[in-house]
């Protein structure tokens, strides 16, 4: 069978999506980087929403901004590899607690509450696009959300993060996990309904949907809650990596679906968030994680969307998170881009990485950090500007505001054509 049949490339040069995967395996990387990338999972499940390879009809992103659509938005095209003069930017978090309108709206709802009332969803996610006037929106919702639609009880306790009533930690607490069948397509119908309310309102701006990758989605599951090292799940990879591999393989599961119904209602890319992916070794990556990462991806690689893949502290997997199936690689802000950029395939687009600190000092030295950032993705194929991660809570939103604008008023400097075709 044919994995990955993409009907579309999404690349400007036409390269397959599959040649990607390949060519990101056989890149002369520098020393001790290493390169597999896994052959590109089975898809899990069979998608009973559409047929493979295409979007509805009325996706946004079959259609042009002249037709209300996001086909030819900046922000899409330079995940495609085709650059424009004017940066696109959006902030990872841009919707939350640094705004105050966020905060009244969610007077009295729970975090995972407001994120399955598909009317507040919408709204939190057109929030900042409004204030702002960012290049994307990025769907309100969180990385648990799949597990409690699937029937997981699971809190999200502000200024801890999300905790589990049971972690999952023996092969009992894996056999207990619900199975994702129809039930779980149905439970994800707020999830749709928020997509679709939010690309109406959005218009001409692309909506990001989003999941957590396996391995930090399954970290919260075993951890029971937020953790500094990750050592009950790291230490379970090790010592029973079939429970590890049925417990990562309900998670790809679980966060693919949830992405593909994101798309298929409305985003018009997606990240995989896999932010504490950078606790892991390269030989562990490759071993337990990067085919489960691959496996999430694989439910929306048939569809013409950018696949983007973000770790935090993760430059020593670059290539193979690339590798997992991504097409655009995030990059935090501990890796200058045009590091990143000597080891990723020529061609790849990258996402990234002013610095969070720079919101909480000058005026000057943010925008001075911004221009180094513009100059240091110069050199990519394509380039989205965003944070290293995200937006700290007690940012002061005019801050952001302010920093958006100066960067629309920035020329991207040409240093190197877009791509080789
Ligand atoms: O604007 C956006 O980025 C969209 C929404 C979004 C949220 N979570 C909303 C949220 C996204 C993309 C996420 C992803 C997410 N959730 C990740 C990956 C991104 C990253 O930051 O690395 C992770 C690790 C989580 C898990 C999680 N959820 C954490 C660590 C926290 C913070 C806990 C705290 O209070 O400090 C959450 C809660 C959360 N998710 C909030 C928001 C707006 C804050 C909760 C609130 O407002 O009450």
């Amino acid at each position: 069978m044919n994995q990955n049949p993409m009907s579309e490339p999404i690349f400007a040069d036409g390269a397959s999506d599959r040649s990607r995967h390949l060519s990101a395996s056989g890149n002369a990387a520098g020393p001790g980087l290493a390169t597999a990338a896994a052959p590109l999972a089975e898809t899990p499940s069979t998608h009973p929403l559409t047929g493979p390879g295409s979007l509805p009809e009325e996706h946004p992103a079959r259609r042009a901004a002249v037709d209300g659509g996001v086909a030819d938005a900046s922000l899409l095209q330079e995940l495609r590899g085709v650059r424009s003069d004017t940066p696109s930017v959006w902030f990872m978090r841009q919707a939350g607690r640094s705004l105050p309108e966020y905060r009244a709206l969610r007077e009295g709802t729970t975090m995972l509450d407001s994120c399955v009332r598909p009317d507040m969803a919408a709204e939190i996610t057109l929030q900042p696009v409004r204030r702002h006037g960012v290049d994307a929106g990025i769907f309100f919702s969180d990385i648990v959300v799949p597990a409690r639609l699937a029937g997981l009880g699971v809190e999200i306790r502000p200024g801890v993060g999300p905790v589990f009533d049971h972690p999952v930690r023996t092969e009992a607490d894996i056999e207990a996990l619900p199975p994702l069948g129809d039930d779980y397509e149905e439970a994800l119908a707020p999830v749709r309904e928020a997509v679709r309310l939010t690309v109406a309102e959005l218009g001409t701006t692309p909506l990001i949907g989003f999941a957590g990758a396996p391995f930090t989605v399954a970290s919260y599951m075993v951890e029971g809650g937020p953790s500094r090292d990750h050592l009950r799940t790291r230490a379970l990879m090790r010592s029973r990596p079939d429970l590890w591999e049925r417990l990562a393989t309900w998670v790809a599961e679980l966060s693919g679906r949830f992405l593909r119904a994101q798309v298929l209602a409305g985003a018009s890319a997606v990240q995989l968030f896999d932010s504490w992916v950078g606790a892991l070794g390269q030989e562990q990556y490759l071993e337990h994680v990067q085919a489960h990462s691959a496996a999430a991806l694989a439910h929306v690689s048939d569809l013409p969307v950018p696949r983007i893949h973000f770790g935090v502290g993760a430059a020593h997997l670059l290539l193979p998170m690339l590798g997992a199936g991504a097409t655009a690689m995030g990059v935090d802000h501990r890796l200058r881009l045009d590091r990143a950029l000597e080891v990723l395939p020529a061609g790849t687009p990258v996402q990234g990485n002013i610095d969070p600190a720079v919101l909480f000092t000058s005026e000057e030295a943010r925008f001075a950090e911004a221009r180094g950032v513009l100059e240091a993705g110069a050199a990519a194929a394509g380039h989205v500007v965003n944070l290293g991660h995200g937006v700290p809570p007690d940012t002061d939103p005019q801050v952001l505001t302010d920093l958006v604008a100066f960067l629309h008023s920035q020329r991207v400097a040409r240093a190197a054509e877009a791509p080789e075709a």
